[in-house]
This record gives C-alpha cells, structure tokens and sequence, in this order.
C-alpha cells in the first residue's frame, strides 16, 4: 500500500520524505489556506520534493472551468493529480482530462455508488473520506469494504482506492487489510504509525541489561 502524505506544509513533506515515508502528496484548498502561500508556488516545491503523484484541486464548479484549471495546474509538472469533486460536471471533467493523459483524483466519495461513477469515469484515484463519516457515527472503513469489492468485480476499472480524511493509525491498517490501494495520511498521523509504548518499553530494557554486561560494540 502506498502512503501519500496529506498536507501542504513542505516542510513536513521533506522530513517525512527523508524518512522514505511519502509515495505521492495530496492538497486540497484548506490545507493551502492555513499555509499562506501562493498555490502555485506551494506546488512546485512540492512536485520538486517527490516523483509521486501530488493532487492539486481545483475550485471551479463547472466542467468547463475546471478542465481550464485542471490543464492549467496539469502544467506544473508531470506528478500533478487534478483533484475534481464528485460532482455530475466533476466526473465530466475527470473523463476529459484522464483521456488528456492526466492524472486525476475524484475528491469528497461519500458513497459506493459514488466511487463506482468515478471509476467509470476513468478516475486515477477515488478519494472516500473516512474520518468524515465515521464523525457522523457511520463507520467509514465499510465504505472502503465496500468500494474495494467492487472494484475487483469489473476488469475495466482501474482506479486505485486512496483513503482519504484518516485520523488515526487504526484507520491505516483496516485499510491495509482491505487491500485499498493508497492512505492519504495527516504527518501527525503518519509520525504516529511507529510509535508502539511496548517497543519504547522493550527498547529501555534492553539497553538497561546491556549496560549490565560492560560491553560496546563500538
Ligand atoms: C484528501 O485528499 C483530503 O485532503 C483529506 O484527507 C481530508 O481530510 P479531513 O477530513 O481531515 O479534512
């Protein structure tokens, strides 16, 4: 499963990619706000950080205007991803531009109906967010249950699952026993998937009997 790091923050990108922690980066208009930075500029550091695909979301809401944006942010560097909501004029455009050879992530899946459209509609990525649902007291994971199943009913459909609005390490690994395709994680979160109090705790004891034998490996 690949990991995407969910975020704008290019410097959380670039730790965590040193840690060989990022396949690819998503954004979207909130993440860009709480930055302050130019959106164009935000995402030609980005794509200069990683090979792996970075989503961009557009902002109109007509199909028209958004291949506009789609083809302009499409031109910032081949990793771009236009990310389009699922929408009747956001699936339109989704199939405009993934038969343009771009990359394009269907955003804001609520419903497995709904990511069947996008994979209809040629989509790259599905987008279901988790998080969202699961605030409204619907687990979230069943969806990707669900979208995962089928997906491997139909050969001609060949957009990957990208698990989006996680909160928490348990979301990555029910994810990862579905077999969903990518995690969009929060770097908070992606920094939380190592940690485990039985390995800090294991670790302590360790280096306590070893101090005990008087040895250094050097
Ligand atoms: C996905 O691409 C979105 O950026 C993100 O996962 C939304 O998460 P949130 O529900 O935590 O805002």
């Amino acid at each position: 499963m690949k990991f995407f790091v969910d975020t704008a923050d290019i410097n959380d990108i670039r730790e965590l990619a040193d840690a060989g922690l990022v396949d690819g980066v998503t954004t979207n208009p909130s993440l860009v706000a709480k930055t302050g930075r130019d959106f164009m500029d935000i995402l030609a550091d980005i794509c200069a950080t990683t090979d792996g695909p970075v989503s961009a979301e557009v902002t109109a809401l007509d199909a028209d205007g958004m291949i506009a944006q789609g083809e302009k942010l499409a031109k910032i560097a081949d990793n771009i991803a236009v990310k389009v909501p699922l929408t009747i004029d956001g699936l339109k455009a989704c199939r405009y531009l993934t038969d343009n050879g771009t990359m394009v992530n269907v955003t804001l899946c609520f419903s497995a109906v709904q990511a069947l459209l996008a994979g209809k509609a040629g989509a790259t990525y599905i987008s279901p967010f988790v998080g969202r649902l699961d605030d409204l007291a619907v687990d979230g994971m069943e969806l990707i249950a669900d979208i995962r199943d089928i997906y491997d009913n139909y050969d001609s459909i060949k957009t990957e699952i990208l698990v989006a609005s996680i909160r928490n390490p348990t979301h990555v690994a029910r994810a990862a026993v579905m077999g969903a395709d990518v995690c969009t994680i929060p770097p908070a979160t992606l920094r939380q998937l190592v940690k485990h109090p039985l390995t800090d705790k294991g670790l302590d004891a360790f280096l306590e009997d070893w101090k005990k034998t008087g040895q250094d490996i050097g």
